[in-house]
Order: structure tokens, then sequence, then C-alpha cells
């Protein structure tokens, strides 16, 4: 018994060293913590319950049965996040660089299937150079078993990806299949194939950060949610963003107590939208007025930001907020928002969340850059994704609505549960001067006929009467009456059930 205790002291000393002081200390000279630490930060104090410490990689080539760590390069189990139970695992860079044994995959399979099994989130924490080489095929095999279960769990529990460090080849295609990608700024980069294979492929000489570093996935290619400046800043706000989600796809969005008053009214919205219809004001002032305690989480807000996602808390309960944002191309949608804000909202309806939407755009983005881009299949994603969504939609149009992006954004037509204007809304097939132009083509040079007609045309569609007269409107509410107006909107939809019709899945435009 108590060499049994002596070798199990022994086991735990050697698994919590990972790959040694020497290799600690590289690591803490590049500015970041190790797979521990990272756990200790992220969890609720003493609450990590580690399993599989003593699993060993079993190659015994290359002279690797020689070499061998308990733990095998990632440190997995499942703690708390402010008393709510999350599954982890943390890629152990002094161990093999992180890299990913069958060992390793069997380590991180085993906590998702548990994760599936109770309903609990599963966040991954990866600092890895990819496939463990010294295995070859093992090692491919243990990355696909867990893409596999990426899959799998899509839709069932959330699964968030901090990247901490190298990701790359195909490694990488296991974060792009959670449900949000985090990154941190100048020690992490993901891409398929580095700067050398680059060089000698397109001659292209390229920097790693430039080529996949957290500046270029959350501004150019969309593919990270956002970019932290370091460990510590991205376990804090990682922490933060959790408490948003609920547990799992059987579960409701957690309630967080607030004092903010539900019929708080807020004056200044009175004013934010300016006399001149084509001026700019900043959507997300709205949001974060109208939200709880001010308190809004934005995803992706350097990417596509002619639309604003964010998770935001409405009476204590979370919302998804999907904004049109006028200040960058006039709050067109275009493919890259239609993208980012499509996603968002499957992300929403899988997990309960109620999805809020404010509307002010001028219609698709033309030009032939979008035309041969595939607008048309990748609009169709936003409008797929809105119509789909059996969640509480309230939608409130606060300026214009034009053409098939008025359809688009969780329009009554779309099973909008509430639909809301501003008396600034303008909900027409364009606006008045396009539309004057086609229409009486004929006055065209008739300076006098054309301003005629577009008053006419702006009296008739350059407000919400129109649509509230069909019905297509439920209300037309002051702005200072929104956050009231909107809270009492969800609570109604509390217990909303509304479900589509069987079928093995539809078929989203990709
Ligand atoms: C085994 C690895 C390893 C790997 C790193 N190491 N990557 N061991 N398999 N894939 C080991 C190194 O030998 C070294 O061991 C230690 O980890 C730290 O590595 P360094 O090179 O010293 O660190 P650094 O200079 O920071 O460079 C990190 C790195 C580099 C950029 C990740 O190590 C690297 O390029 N590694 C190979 C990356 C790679 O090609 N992976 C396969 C990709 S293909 P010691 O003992 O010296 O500390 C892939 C396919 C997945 O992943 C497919 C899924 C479908």
């Amino acid at each position: 018994m108590q060499e049994i205790i002596r070798q199990l002291d022994e086991k735990r000393s050697a698994a919590r060293l990972g790959g040694g002081e020497a290799r600690i200390e590289k690591q803490h000279a590049k500015g970041k913590l190790t797979a521990r630490e990272r756990i200790e930060l992220f969890l609720d104090p003493g609450s990590f319950e580690e399993w599989d410490m003593f699993v060993e990689h079993r190659c015994t080539d290359f002279g690797m049965e020689q070499q061998s760590t308990p733990g095998d390069g990632v440190v997995t189990g499942y703690g708390t996040v402010c008393g709510r139970l999350i599954f982890v695992f943390s890629q152990d860079f002094t161990v093999f660089g992180g890299s990913l044994s069958a060992a390793h995959a069997q380590k991180i399979c085993k906590i998702m299937d548990q994760a599936m099994k109770v309903g609990a989130p599963v966040v991954g924490l990866n600092d890895s150079g990819g496939a463990r080489i010294q295995e070859g095929v093992d090692s491919l095999a243990g990355y696909a078993d867990v893409f596999q279960r990426n899959v799998l769990a899509s839709g069932v529990v959330p699964q968030i990806s901090m990247i901490m460090g190298p990701c790359a080849g195909g490694a990488v295609y296991s974060p792009s299949m959670t449900d949000f990608i985090f990154m941190v700024k100048d020690s992490s980069y993901m891409f398929v194939t580095g700067p050398d294979v680059v060089k000698t492929v397109t001659h292209e000489e390229v920097t790693a950060e430039e080529l996949g570093g957290a500046v270029t996935h959350t501004s150019k290619s969309g593919v990270a949610d956002l970019a932290f400046e370091n460990d510590v800043e991205a376990l804090l706000m990682l922490r933060r963003f959790i408490n948003f989600l609920p547990a799992s796809n059987k579960d409701k969005p957690p309630v967080w107590p607030t004092e903010d008053e539900a019929d708080r009214k807020i004056p200044s919205l009175d004013t934010l939208v300016p006399q001149d219809p084509n001026k700019p004001y900043d959507m997300k002032e709205l949001i974060t007025k109208m939200v709880d305690d001010n308190d809004f989480f934005e995803l992706q807000p350097d990417y596509a930001s002619n639309i604003i996602i964010g998770m935001a808390r409405m009476e204590g309960s979370t919302v998804g907020i999907v904004a049109n944002q006028p200040m960058v191309l006039a709050g067109c949608l275009d493919i890259d928002s239609s993208k980012k804000a499509g996603r968002f909202v499957r992300f929403c309806d899988a997990f309960n969340i109620p999805i809020v939407t404010l509307v002010d755009v001028p219609g698709f983005l033309p030009g032939t850059t979008q035309e041969y881009g595939g607008i048309i299949k990748h609009g169709a994603k936003l409008l797929y994704a809105y119509a789909e969504a059996t969640v509480p939609k309230v939608t409130l149009i606060t300026r214009k609505a034009y053409g098939g992006a008025y359809d688009v954004m969780a329009s009554k037509h779309l099973r909008g549960d509430v639909n809301l204007a501003w008396p600034t809304a303008e909900i027409a097939v364009m606006g008045p001067k396009g539309a004057v132009e086609i229409i009486f083509r004929k006055d065209i040079g008739d300076e006098e006929k054309i301003t005629q007609r577009t008053d006419e045309y702006r009296q008739k569609f350059a407000n919400p009467f129109v649509a509230g007269a069909r019905g297509f409107i439920d209300d037309v509410i002051m702005p200072n009456s929104t956050r009231k107006r909107i809270c009492r909107s969800l609570s109604m939809l509390r217990d909303k059930d509304l479900e589509n019709p069987w079928r093995k899945h539809g078929n989203i435009p990709l």
C-alpha cells in the first residue's frame, strides 16, 4: 500500500511537471501559461477534477518507448465556472509540443463523450504542434475521432476553442467545427499550410502571424470570433462569455440577477436616428443602452462590421443580438455579413437563445465582387437561418428596411414573433429616389416632376404605417420605450413552443 501511494505521488508529480522545468520556462518566456495554469485560471478555484492523468502514449518507434510523460500532453477533466459544470481539455506544449497522439486524442474524446451524456459545454485550450509525427496514421485516426465527436456534439452542447499556441494543418478542423474560436494575439496562429509551404507553392512571402495570427482571423478571414491580448485576459473573458450560454440544447439560457429595471426609459434614443436618412448613426449605442447593465458581449467586431452580433441579457436572460450597422457600408447585407450573422442565428436557435434583431438595412450590396462571390447563395444563408429558427424572435426596425433585406431580417413573414418599428422606420422595396428613377424613368430630366414623385413615394412608404396596416408590424413604439417593449415581448415569449416539420436535416445553401 505504502509503495502504491509512493508511486501514485511520483506519477502525479511527473504528470504535473509535463515536459519539465526547462520547457515550462520556455513556455513562460514566450508569454504563455502552461496547460495547468490555464485550467486553474479558467475554472473556479479548486473545482477541477482531472481525468486520465496516468494515460501514456503507446508508440514504440523512433525511441519513443524511452520517452513518456503521464498524461501525454493534454490535461483533461471537468470543473465549474461560476458554479456551472464545464468540461475542458488543455494541450500541454511542453510535452512533445502538445502534439496529438492516439492516447492524447482518446483523452479528449472521453471528456467529449461525457459532456454529451450529462449536457455540459466543452472548452478546448489548444496549443499543439499538430499530429504526433512519430505515430503516423494513429495520430490521424485520433484527429478523425475528435472531428467526428465535434460534429455529433454540434448543436447538442456548446463547444468553444481557445487557440493559445500553434494550430496548423488538418488540426485546424476540430476548432473550426466548434461554435466559437477565440485566439490570443501574437502567440497563436492557425493555418492549413504554413508560410514555408505557401512560399514553395505560391511564391508568397508571409509570416506565420500575417498568415494565421489572431488579427488576421478576426479581421480578414472571419475564422475567429475574438482576439485577446494575452492568456490571462483570454481566460477571464472566456469565463465571462460562458456565463451567457446554456449548458446544452435541453437547457434554457442561464438567468443572472440584475438591478436594471425592465421598464427603464431611454430618452436619448428618441434622437438617435438623424433627420437626414442618408446620415449614419451608431447602432451599438442602441444595443448598449437597451440591454441589462449596458453589458454587450460582441463577437467578431472587426469582421463584416456592417452587421453586429453578440450576446447580452434582458431581464437577466441571455439574448442573441443581430443588428445592421449603418456606420459601415450603410448597413448593407453582403456575403461576409450574411455568413457571420447566419451562423450566429443558428447557434442561438440550437441553444434556445431568443434573438433580438435591430434593422436598418438599405438592401444587399450591389456589384460584381458580390455577384461573382456568390451573394445569392451566401445571402440565402441568413434568410434560411432566420426562417428555420424556432426560438423567440423579436425584431425592431429603427429606420430602413428595404427590399429583400427587409424580408431577411427576421420579418413577420419569417415567423418573427414580435415585430416593432420606431416612427422613423421606412419599409419599402427601395429608397424613394431609386424607386422613382425606375417607375418614372420617362420623367428623368424634369427635376420638378422627379422631386414631386419622390415626395409622393416618401409620403407613401417612408414610414411604418403601410406595413402596420397589413399587420406586418405589430406596433410603432417610441424609441425611449424600446427596452420596456422588448423585455415585455421576450417575457411573453418565454414558453414559446414551435417545431419545424420532421426531416433528417434541411439543406442550408452552404
Ligand atoms: C512530435 C513535436 C511536434 C509534432 C513539435 N514537437 N511538434 N513532436 N510531433 N508534431 C516537439 C519538438 O520536437 C520539440 O521537442 C517540442 O515539441 C517543441 O517544439 P519546437 O520546435 O522546439 O518549438 P517551437 O520552436 O516553438 O516550434 C513549434 C512548431 C514546430 C512550429 C509547432 O515544433 C513545428 O513546426 N512542429 C511540427 C509541426 C507539424 O508539421 N505538425 C504536423 C502538422 S500536420 P523537444 O524535445 O525538443 O522539446 C498535422 C496533420 C493533422 O497536424 C491532420 C489531421 C487530419
